[in-house]
């Protein structure tokens, strides 16, 4: 299966709910393959309207982000835990993120990413693991099975919190830091 299939199936998603409400399919945007992948939590309304993930308010801060350690949609892979907007911008119900988990899976098994960043808590206790506390675990690294881990604060909280940023700016400093020392062709 090529990431195009996959595409293709995902758009044609009828697995759970989301899919009566959604207007878009938001599958992912980057490379193919990717050595580092950025994931979220879902569409947000923008997300929803465009079929694109992070082209929101949130999504311009995250551009600003990656691009204070040259990062962009053009060099690393960016998609969320679920595909589609839940309504309201709630969290991702356990069930929604059960029904979609497997198209991240496959994602992944296709990207062959070396570093994967989790933005926000619900993508790091889905990913990372259930006990993960954000204000106290973002920024530290885990390895598993050959994949690098780590997870940022979610773009959206920083919006809301600017007390957050800072820790942001050494998150990313020391996401660059684990680019160099895994990737270490990647900044040419
Ligand atoms: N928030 C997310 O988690 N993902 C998006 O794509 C947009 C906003």
């Amino acid at each position: 299966m090529t990431l195009d299939e996959l595409r293709q199936q995902c758009l044609a998603c009828q697995q759970c709910p989301l899919a009566v409400t959604r207007h878009h399919v938001v599958f992912g945007v980057g490379p193919d393959p990717s050595p580092i992948l950025f994931v979220g939590e879902g569409p947000g309304q923008q997300e929803d309207l465009q079929g694109e993930p992070f082209v929101g308010p949130a999504g311009q801060l995250l551009d600003e982000m990656l691009s204070i350690i040259d990062l962009s949609r053009r060099n690393c892979y960016i998609t969320n835990i679920v595909k589609c907007r839940p309504p309201h911008n709630r969290d991702p119900l356990e069930t929604e993120q059960e029904a979609c988990i497997g198209f991240l899976r496959q994602q992944t098994r296709l990207l062959q990413p070396k570093i994967l960043v989790c933005l926000g808590r619900i993508a790091a206790m889905r990913l990372i693991e259930p006990g993960f506390r954000i204000t106290r675990d973002h920024g530290r690294w885990y390895q598993k099975g050959g994949l690098w881990m780590t997870a940022l604060f979610h773009p959206s909280a920083l919006l809301r919190d600017v007390a957050k940023r800072p820790d942001t700016f050494r998150d990313l400093k020391g996401l660059q830091a684990k680019i160099r020392e895994v990737l270490p062709d990647f900044y040419g």
